[in-house]
């Protein structure tokens, strides 16, 4: 009897934790917090990206790029901020490598200014003095006994460029190709993580579709499929490049990194609520990870939905096409999957009022209706709701729609707008994500290796200014000095790392 009511307990514990693990619905996902600590192997850090931290941004034969442009035109950013001198970590960096040490991190991310390294990249001329700081950066980096995580490409597209047809002109595929050259070839001893791109949903949506980012360009229709391609096939060339001709020496992992919400859907019994998720998700994230993941191509979904919307003369898709031998050769250009996750969206297919108050393009080709829980907590950036299961969800879904690929979650973070030193509400958010992300590893087998906070200080917030801060650190943007002062959330994430995640107190001691 004994032994037959064990093996009934037996069955009950597996089956839940199989239940657990094997749920796709964020709705079984608790927020009920879970103690557990990751491996030693696991790997957590801090982000920054150059033009929000370094200022001189005229210095050292620097060219122009396309947010240089942008903030000093006027009328584009809160208040008319620039990043004219941002935190001044050209002349600063040794004080960030100084915040660094101090948090314990074991990774710090941070982006190489493409008008720094080659400011004129039609002629291809390397400039000395780019390289050079960065190699004094990189070198100190390494010194502290932390490893660099370097985006090649946040954001600051040299302007050069822009006037020269963008991303839309093919030229840029070779540019880029040999910008990427100069800095594996320069930097590769000393980087083990590589990214191509930050966000190229934003670089393409915000840049060129809604404009509301540089270069402010308004073409949701055709725009974001047409740069978006382009960029792509770069992303492509440069891990091909690092592929043949640094990997044996250097033996890093290259990446590309994706933001994304959570789309959850909004009422979780409706298949046509999961239906719109799914589709969501495929146009988000999967616009750019289903060919570099999955099989060279975009997701069907998204090919489907384009040409039903396209409404072109000749009856052609808005979305371009990969010819067979370009898909091959997108096709498994990753050796880990960079996430940058915030917040979460619910999801249903929209209706005619919804289409119609939204500009006609990618948000309308995707007939889906994006909206928030009222009941979320807010933050002082209007994307950002807490939404920590969210966080669980994302990460199941790469697991099982990218193959449970290596993932570092390369931002994490959250805003307010007075920066203040007492800030546990940030603590919180920190605290019940990376809480969420411990139960994606242990619980569900999600192959998470590491985990980065944005940002390791307040910085520019690019069309937000200094007006929203998501620093670790507070920075006095009216002093000279730019002083780095803890804030309480950059103590609690020391302690975090320190403790590898949140050790069980039944059994330490
Ligand atoms: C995404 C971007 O990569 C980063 O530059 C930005 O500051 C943060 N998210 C916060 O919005």
């Amino acid at each position: 009897m004994l032994q037959l009511k064990m093996l009934v307990l037996f069955f009950m514990v597996v089956s839940s934790v199989f239940r657990c693990s094997a749920t796709a619905d964020q709705r079984d996902f608790t927020d009920a917090f879970y103690y557990g600590v990751l491996p030693d192997s696991f790997t957590w850090g801090v982000s920054t990206a150059a033009y929000q931290i370094e200022g001189a941004w005229n210095e050292d034969g620097k060219s122009e790029h396309i947010w240089d442009r942008f903030c000093h035109e006027g009328g584009h950013v809160d208040r008319n901020h620039t990043g004219d001198v941002a935190c001044d970590s050209y002349h600063k960096w040794r004080d960030d490598i100084t915040i660094l040490k101090e948090l314990g991190v074991k990774h710090y991310r941070f982006s190489l200014s493409w008008s720094r390294i080659v400011p004129d990249p039609t002629t291809g001329v390397v400039n000395q003095a780019g390289v050079d700081f960065y190699l004094n950066l990189i070198t100190a980096v390494k010194q502290a006994g932390i490893e660099p995580l370097v985006t090649l490409f946040h954001w600051d597209l040299p302007q050069i460029l822009e006037d020269n047809g963008s991303w839309g002109n093919e030229t840029i595929i070779q540019q880029y190709k040999h910008y990427a050259d100069v800095a594996f070839s320069h930097f590769g001893h000393l980087v083990k993580y590589w990214l191509t791109f930050n966000e190229p949903w934003v670089v393409t949506w915000q840049g060129y579709g809604i404009g509301d980012y540089a270069p402010g360009i308004k073409q949701p229709a055709t725009l974001p499929y047409l740069y978006a391609h382009n960029i792509i096939k770069c992303h492509a060339q440069a891990w091909h490049l690092y592929d043949t001709t640094y990997r044996a020496r250097f033996n890093g992992m290259v990446s590309i990194t994706l933001n994304t919400d959570f789309f959850a859907p909004k009422n979780s019994s409706k298949p046509e609520d999961v239906e719109a998720a799914e589709r969501a998700a495929q146009f988000s994230v999967g616009w750019f990870a289903h060919p570099i993941y999955v099989d060279g191509d975009y997701p069907q979904v998204m090919k489907d939905y384009v040409q039903r919307n396209s409404n072109t003369i000749d009856g052609s898709s808005r979305l371009p096409k990969f010819t067979v031998s370009e898909k091959l050769f997108i096709k498994g250009t990753f050796d880990y999957f960079g996430l940058n996750h915030y917040s979460t969206s619910l999801c249903e297919p929209a209706d005619a009022a919804y289409q119609a108050s939204v500009p006609k393009g990618y948000l309308g080709d995707m007939e889906v209706k994006l909206t928030r829980d009222p009941k979320w907590r807010k933050a002082a950036s209007s994307y950002l709701y807490y939404v920590p299961w969210g966080m669980r969800g994302i990460l199941n879904f790469i697991r099982t729609h990218y193959n449970n690929t290596p993932v570092i979650v390369t931002e994490n973070g959250v805003t307010d707008h007075n920066g203040t030193l007492h800030d546990s509400f940030r603590i919180d958010y920190l605290r019940s994500y990376m809480n969420e992300l411990i139960k994606a590893v242990l619980i569900d087998k999600c192959n998470v290796i590491g985990y980065t906070v944005w940002s390791i200080m307040d910085n520019f917030e690019w069309a937000r200014g200094y007006t929203e801060k998501f620093g670790l650190y507070y920075v006095d943007f009216d002093n000279p000095q730019r002083p780095r002062v803890a804030k309480q959330s950059a103590m609690f994430y020391k302690g975090v790392i320190a403790d590898r995640g949140f050790p069980d107190p039944g059994i330490i001691g």
